[in-house]
This record gives structure tokens, C-alpha cells and sequence, in this order.
């Protein structure tokens, strides 16, 4: 088998078809652990840990510390620790898997046949099955153009040597406002250009002006509704002309404009055609199976579209060696946990109030404010809300929206309760252990049947 792309859709793949008794060549042209290990998840939040830090004590009334400030070269060198920390373990593991692992850029010279272009040459090997995981890169946007040094993607963002003064955000999705909280936790004024009526727009409606409130009180200024017409680099700053809805132009100015307006597969050099592998649009098309239209093939992660997601790349890359070996396995898209890593963290899974209305699923719907649990009070970090979403009938819980500081370490027990049916007396009813975040999500559960134990009652 032969696996293209060492990010953690191919290197999972990789060795879940090793642990099956394969022999595997696994082909990175760059560093192994893809753009969530290098240049995504992981040092966004080695990143966004210091700025939390920072920016807490910095509010604190309690903890005193004159002349507070971050030390960017620290900063950046305790972030690249970690991911070289991280690569090195992808590394390892493929070793100890028995993974041959080749640095180069492949591309098909036929279904079963792969060519890498190595530093010296290029080199042919033939392989019954292969996986495609080459992941993706920044969208651009016309008349947008990147210098990577004013007009910025999120790869140069994460390498910045010093905190810009100020800082305009094109795009309020998820890497928009995970990088508006931590330039803005690091003390850059912040301001955030989104087209759509709202920021991470496929988030519940509750969530979303939840976190929207906290950061305009964090003085992150959002405007949505405003499209991005243009940007350019003037005497040295960036200068973005925006559009709002009611076609009023604006330019705004500041040391730096990230650019965030989504990411497209990257299949460039691959040479698809020769294998027979057709795109849906600009994604490979795959099945449940992870199947592409050429026979042998599969491809998992962000180049096959869905969400962009590192776990869910990795899932898939399960289920792709499994099925490429005999062993039958369909991913199943409906629990998959979505976590923003803004401050306050979002977490999500399942269905939104709206997509389970829109299903015509009728529902009995339990909330409950961080601000009555005293874990968070004792935090100091009591902002946000839980929100459960269960069908009326049986009480299964079909939705679950978080809001609040350590919402997305959350999410993964009711990934595990939402895979086993649970209802919401039964996630209401499981014994939680006192003090700690988990009960307020005990107690939204609760709601959904008026049980609550510790919400005053309304009226
Ligand atoms: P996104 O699709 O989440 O957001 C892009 C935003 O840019 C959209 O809201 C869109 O309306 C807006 N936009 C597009 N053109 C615009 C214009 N001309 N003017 C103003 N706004 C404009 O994409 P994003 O944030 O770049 O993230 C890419 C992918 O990476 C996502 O699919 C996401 O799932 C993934 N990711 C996941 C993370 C996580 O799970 N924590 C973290 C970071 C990224």
C-alpha cells in the first residue's frame, strides 16, 4: 500500500495498514505530521496557551505583575518545540510500525503505479492500493494579493516575529477567530471583515451570538456583512477596502491582514487523471468507504472536502486501510465533534436547533449558564453556557453546543455518549463528580426535562 501525504489523515492511514499486516510506503514531500502538526492545530494552541496565560493575568485583579509582557522569540521557540516534539513522534511511530517513508512529490503514472520526485531523480513503485491524504491550502481571494509578510495566510501568521500594533482579519470562520483571540489575548487591536451575517457561521445561532458578545467585549471589532473587495500593501501596512451591505465602501489600515476565507484541496502535480480519480468540484469524490472512482484508490481528509477536520481526516484514514485491506468500514458523518479554539472555546456535535427543526425532528432543548457551576466560578472563567438537544419522544440526544473556558476538552465525553444513544435523563443522571465543568452539561441535560436541580426556575 502506498500512502500519499503524511498529515494525520496519511500517517494514521499508514499504520493502521501496517497494524493490518501490510507493507507500506507512506510519501511527504514536506514535514511529516501535515499542516495540523507544522502549520495548524498544534502550534496554533502552543500559541493561543501563552496568549491565555498572558491575557489573564494581565485582567487579573488578584495576581500583580509589573512590567508584564510576552517574550515573542520565547514564545516562538517554545511553539516549535512542540511541533518538532510532535513530528519527531510521527516519525517514531512509522518506524516502529515497520512504515517505509520516502520525502518527495509523488504523482500516478497509472492507478497502481506512483512516481516521486526525490532530491536526486525521480523513482517508480507499483502498489496494489493507494491513498490519497494531500490535504489542502489557503483559498486567496482576487485582488487580494499575499506578500506573506503584511498581507498574511495563517501559515506566515504563526511565524510573525512581533506582535503587530493592529491587525485586520479577512474572514470570521474558524481560523479568523481562533487567530482574532490570540493576537487579541496578546494585546493586538483586532478587527474581523466577514461576509456573512454572522462569524463561524455553521455553529447553533445561541453559540455563535454568545461568542460574538464576549469578543466585541473583549474589544475584538466584528463586522459582518462586509465583503473584502480589495487589499494592498501601503508605505509598509496593510490597506483593505471592504464593502458593506448597504454598498458603502470603507478602507481599513494595519500593520497586518491575515488572510482566512477558507482552504482548497491541493491535488496539484498528482496527475489524477491518469489514475481515473474524478472530482466532485474541486474535491476528489469519494463514497462512505473512502472509495474513489478508480479502483484500489482511496482518499481521506481535507482534499475530499466535508469538514476540515484533523480527526476527521484521521477517521478517515482508518476506515480507508481497513476497507483497502478487506475489512469493510463506512464513516458515519453525524458525530463528529467540531472545536473552535477562540477564548471562550466552542465545542459542538451533532445537530444545531435549526438543522434538527429543519430535519423535522421535535425537540426538548436544556441550557445551562457556566455561570451557576462552581468549578467555572472558582476558575474565574464562569463565561458561556451549555446547550442540549434532544428528540421529545425518547430524550436521544441529538446536539450538543458548548460555550465556555475547557469546552472543547468537554466535547469528548458526549462524542462518547452521543455513539451510544445516550438519552438526556441518562446524561443527566450519570453521577458527575463535584466540582467540575462536566456537571453544568449534567444539568442542561437535566433541563431538557425539567429536572435541573440548580437552575432557578423561570417565572
Ligand atoms: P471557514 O470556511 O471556516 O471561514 C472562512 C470565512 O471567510 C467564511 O465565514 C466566509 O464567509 C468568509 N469570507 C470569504 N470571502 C470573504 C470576503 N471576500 N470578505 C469577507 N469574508 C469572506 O475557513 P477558515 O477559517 O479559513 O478555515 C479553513 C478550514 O480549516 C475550515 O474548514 C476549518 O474547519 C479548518 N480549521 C479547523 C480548526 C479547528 O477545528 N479548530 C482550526 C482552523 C481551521
Amino acid at each position: 500500500m502506498t500512502v500519499i501525504g503524511g498529515g494525520p489523515g496519511g500517517y494514521v492511514a499508514a499504520i493502521r495498514a501496517a497494524q493490518l499486516g501490510a507493507n507500506v510506503l507512506l510519501v511527504e514531500k514536506d514535514q511529516l505530521g501535515g499542516t495540523c502538526t507544522n502549520r495548524g492545530c498544534i502550534p496554533t494552541k502552543a500559541l493561543l496557551a501563552d496568549a491565555k496565560m498572558y491575557d489573564r493575568i494581565k485582567l487579573s485583579s488578584v495576581i500583580k505583575a509589573d512590567g508584564l509582557r510576552v517574550d515573542m522569540e520565547q514564545l516562538q521557540d517554545r511553539k516549535n518545540k512542540v511541533v518538532k516534539r510532535m513530528v519527531t513522534g510521527v516519525e517514531f511511530l512509522l518506524k516502529d510500525n515497520g512504515i517505509t517513508f520516502i520525502r518527495g512529490k509523488a504523482s500516478f503514472l497509472d492507478r497502481k503505479t506512483i512516481e516521486v520526485e526525490v532530491e536526486k531523480g525521480r523513482e517508480q513503485f507499483g502498489s496494489q492500493k493507494v491513498i490519497i491524504a494531500t490535504g489542502s491550502v489557503s483559498a486567496q481571494i482576487p485582488n487580494v494579493p499575499i506578500d506573506g509578510k503584511v498581507i498574511l495566510t495563517s501559515t506566515e501568521m504563526l511565524n510573525i516575529p512581533s506582535i503587530p500594533k493592529d491587525l485586520i482579519i479577512i474572514g470570521g470562520g474558524v481560523i479568523g477567530m481562533e487567530f482574532a483571540c490570540l493576537f487579541s489575548g496578546l494585546g493586538s487591536k483586532v478587527t474581523v471583515i466577514e461576509m456573512l451575517p454572522q462569524i463561524i457561521s455553521t455553529e447553533d445561532e445561541e453559540v455563535i451570538r454568545g461568542l460574538t458578545t464576549l469578543l466585541k467585549k473583549r474589544g475584538i471589532q466584528i463586522h459582518t456583512e462586509t465583503k473584502v473587495k480589495e487589499a494592498r500593501v501601503k508605505d509598509g501596512r496593510s490597506e483593505v477596502k471592504v464593502i458593506y451591505k448597504d454598498g458603502k465602501e470603507e478602507v481599513f489600515q494595519a500593520e497586518k491582514a491575515l488572510m482566512a476565507v477558507g482552504r482548497s484541496p491541493y491535488t496539484e502535480g498528482l496527475r489524477l487523471e491518469k489514475a481515473g480519480v474524478a472530482l466532485e468540484g474541486k474535491f476528489i469524490k469519494v463514497n462512505e468507504r473512502m472509495e474513489t472512482t478508480s479502483p484500489g484508490v482511496y482518499a481521506i481528509g481535507d482534499v475530499t472536502g466535508r469538514q476540515m477536520l484533523a480527526h476527521k481526516a484521521s477517521a478517515e484514514g482508518v476506515a480507508a486501510a481497513e476497507n483497502a485491506l478487506g475489512h469493510p468500514n463506512k464513516m458515519d458523518y453525524s458525530r463528529i465533534p467540531n472545536c473552535i479554539f477562540t477564548l471562550p472555546e466552542v465545542a459542538s456535535i451533532g445537530l444545531t436547533e435549526k438543522q434538527a427543526k429543519e430535519k423535522g425532528l421535535r425537540v426538548r432543548i436544556g441550557r445551562y449558564p457556566f455561570q451557576s457551576n462552581g468549578k467555572a466560578l472558582a476558575n474565574g472563567d464562569s463565561e458561556g453556557f451549555v446547550k442540549v438537544i434532544a428528540e421529545s419522544e425518547l430524550g436521544q440526544v441529538v446536539g450538543v453546543h458548548l460555550l465556555g473556558d475547557h469546552a472543547t476538552d468537554l466535547i469528548g465525553g458526549l462524542s462518547l455518549a452521543m455513539t451510544l444513544e445516550t438519552t438526556v435523563e441518562e446524561l443527566g443522571k450519570t453521577v458527575q463528580a463535584h466540582p467540575t465543568l462536566m456537571e453544568a452539561v449534567a444539568e442542561a441535560s437535566l433541563d431538557a426535562i425539567k429536572q435541573a436541580i440548580h437552575l432557578q426556575r423561570k417565572g
